[in-house]
Formats: C-alpha cells, structure tokens, sequence
C-alpha cells in the first residue's frame, strides 16, 4: 500500500484515506523508541535530504532534519532566498532539477501557495511539502492528528464523533486548513470556529467539511467557541503574510487563555498550537498561562513531529518496517539525563 496515495511526493493532506492514515501513524508508532534514542537505526545510511528553507522555521526544518539523521541519512541544508541562487533570478523548476541532483529526497518550504508542487513537478526525487505559502502544511496536519489521537485515547475516547474548535488567523494560517481538510476523514466531527474580523477560514475549507457531513458552526468570541469542545487548537496571527493595518487590528490581548477556559467551564479540554506561540505582549496569541493546565499539548505535538516525519521519510523512500527492524540497536551509550 503506497500510504501517500499515487506518486511518492507529499504534497497535500488530500493524498490520505483513512487506511492510508492507520498506516503511517503505525508506522510512526513503530519508530519512537529511535526518536526517543532508546534505539539506533541506520536504515537511511548512504541517504541525503535536501533541506530547502526559503521561509522562516524552527521546529519543521530542525525536526525533518533530525528525522532523517535518526534513521542514519545525512543532510545538506540552505535556508532562505538570501543563501540561494533563486536571489539571483533562478527559477523554482531549475532549482528543483538542480538539486534533486544532490539529494535523495526533498523537503522545501516556500512563501508562494502551490510552489511546492511547481518544484516536485521538476524533482527528480520526492519532495515533502513543509509549507507552502497560505496553502498546505501537511505534516504539520498529520502530526497534529496523531496528537489528537494519543490525547484522546489517554481520557478513553478517540477522534470519530468529537468536538474541536479552532481559534486565530484561519485566513493566513495554512496549519487550520490542512488541518480541518484532513480531520475530515473522521466520522461526525463538529467543528467551531472563532476567527477575528478580516481572519476567517476560506469558505471552500469550511465546505470541504460540511460535505463530508460534519458540522461546522461559527463563533463571535472564544468563550463561546470553546464551550462543550474535547480539543481547542489556536493559531497565531501570520502577520507576514497580510497588510500592515490587519496586523495592527490584531494586536491585542490574548485569544486564549486560562480565564476564557474557566469562563467557558472548560479547563480540562486538549490545548493544541502548531507554534511558534507569538509571546510578544499583546500578539493576540495563546497565553502561556494555560502552561500548567492539563490538558496542554503542544510539546506533545512538537515531540511527535519527530516520529511522524521519519515515518514521511520511511514511506517516500519506500523503506519497509522489517528494514528498519534490521538495522536497529540498542544504544550502548548513554542519552538523556533520566539513564
Ligand atoms: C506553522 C507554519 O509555519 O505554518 N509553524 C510550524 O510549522 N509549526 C505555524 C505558524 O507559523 O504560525
């Protein structure tokens, strides 16, 4: 089973079925122990990622590379239009042919929606969509569900039939609409939304759900949005990617924090953000008072990005589990302080 669909880029979310979706989690299920360095694999020994940064990143780029390093590939990186020869005029496709050249897969991030695909159209190996744009962020959705999945399961329920509301920069934000586009393979979901004036969600990313029979319901204020949900997923304002005077209209207080929870009775719920969390006063963003609630997530997600994205790797190179149990060991030194 090809878990990314037909081809070996991934590109979109819209590449996955629910089998397609069991697979790769069981697949990232099957490599934590390496994430977490109680094993070593060199499954990708002899493999080199490409690493293609023209938009900022921390997590995404840190977490692709060391992905590929923990299953034993090498990694050559460039970040930013600055480094590159694309400041000097060169075109997206005669990069992608250039430097598909160098590497055995692709990982490219861009500021333009649907560039990533104009560059896998000219790659000569797969190519990982890490953001394009306001348009996609796969991995982002795929680790973000498999958060949703583990913190479901942990208070006994599961994804099928729950409630998640989804607060912040929905227009700009490419995380929320990977996001609702992929959880919509679930059953009987009911999404709520809260969006600022000028923010609101693409009124194609909202049908998408309502034709695969959820519900989705649009909210005035955060209080009201998250009332009665299992999940609350935040967003921060992409102040890059709008004019300065919708910056500035979103530029005060937080969006959520731990007073709106209590407000709204629900200070349990599952706390998610893709991050980076805008912690500048007044970023209109998630408050880092919520840090101590128990349901926050976020360094959940940011630990499962590691598995979910050797996973990506594993399937767009076509490694099978029983490679990757061949070329593992035990560890003989010691990791983290906890040993
Ligand atoms: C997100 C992105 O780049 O779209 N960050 C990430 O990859 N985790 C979210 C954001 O920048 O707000």
């Amino acid at each position: 089973m090809n878990l990314f669909g037909q081809g070996r880029h991934l590109l979109s979310v819209l590449q996955f079925d629910r089998p397609t979706l069991a697979g790769l989690f069981q697949l990232a299920d099957a490599v934590s122990p390496i994430a977490r360095r109680e094993a070593v694999c060199t499954v990708l020994d002899g493999a080199m990622l490409g690493s293609l940064f023209f938009e900022p990143s921390t997590r995404t780029r840190l977490s692709f590379e060391s992905a590929f390093l923990r299953l034993g590939g090498e990694v050559t990186t460039t970040t930013g239009f600055t480094f590159s020869s694309m400041a000097k005029g060169e075109s997206i496709a005669d990069t992608a042919r250039v430097v598909s050249g160098y590497s055995d897969v692709l990982v490219v991030r861009h500021p333009d929606t649907g560039s990533v695909a104009e560059f896998a159209a000219a790659s000569t190996v797969p190519v990982v969509n890490a953001g394009d744009g306001a348009g996609e962020h796969p991995s982002q959705a795929l680790l973000d569900v498999y958060t949703m999945e583990k913190e479901l399961a942990a208070r006994g329920g599961g994804v099928d039939g729950c409630r998640i509301a989804i607060l912040g920069d929905l227009r700009f934000g490419r995380t929320a609409h990977s996001l609702v586009k992929l959880l919509s393979l679930y059953d009987s979901l009911s999404f709520s939304f809260f969006a600022p004036p000028g923010l609101e969600l693409p009124k194609s990313v909202a049908d998408y759900a309502t034709g695969r029979g959820h519900s989705v319901h649009f909210h005035d204020t955060v209080v009201e949005a998250v009332q009665g949900v299992d999940v609350v997923y935040a967003t921060r304002v992409q102040r890059e990617r709008m004019p300065e005077d919708l910056a500035q209209a979103n530029a005060a207080g937080d969006l959520l924090n731990k007073a709106i929870l209590a407000q709204a009775d629900n200070l349990d719920v599952v706390i998610m953000h893709p991050l980076p969390r805008d912690s500048r006063c007044d970023s209109f963003d998630l408050s880092t008072d919520v840090d101590d609630l128990p349901g926050l997530s976020i360094f959940k997600q940011t630990d499962n990005g590691l598995i979910v994205r050797m996973a990506i790797f594993l399937t767009a190179l076509g490694v099978s589990t029983e490679a990757v149990r061949l070329t593992t060991k035990q560890r003989p030194w010691r990791a983290t302080l906890r040993d």
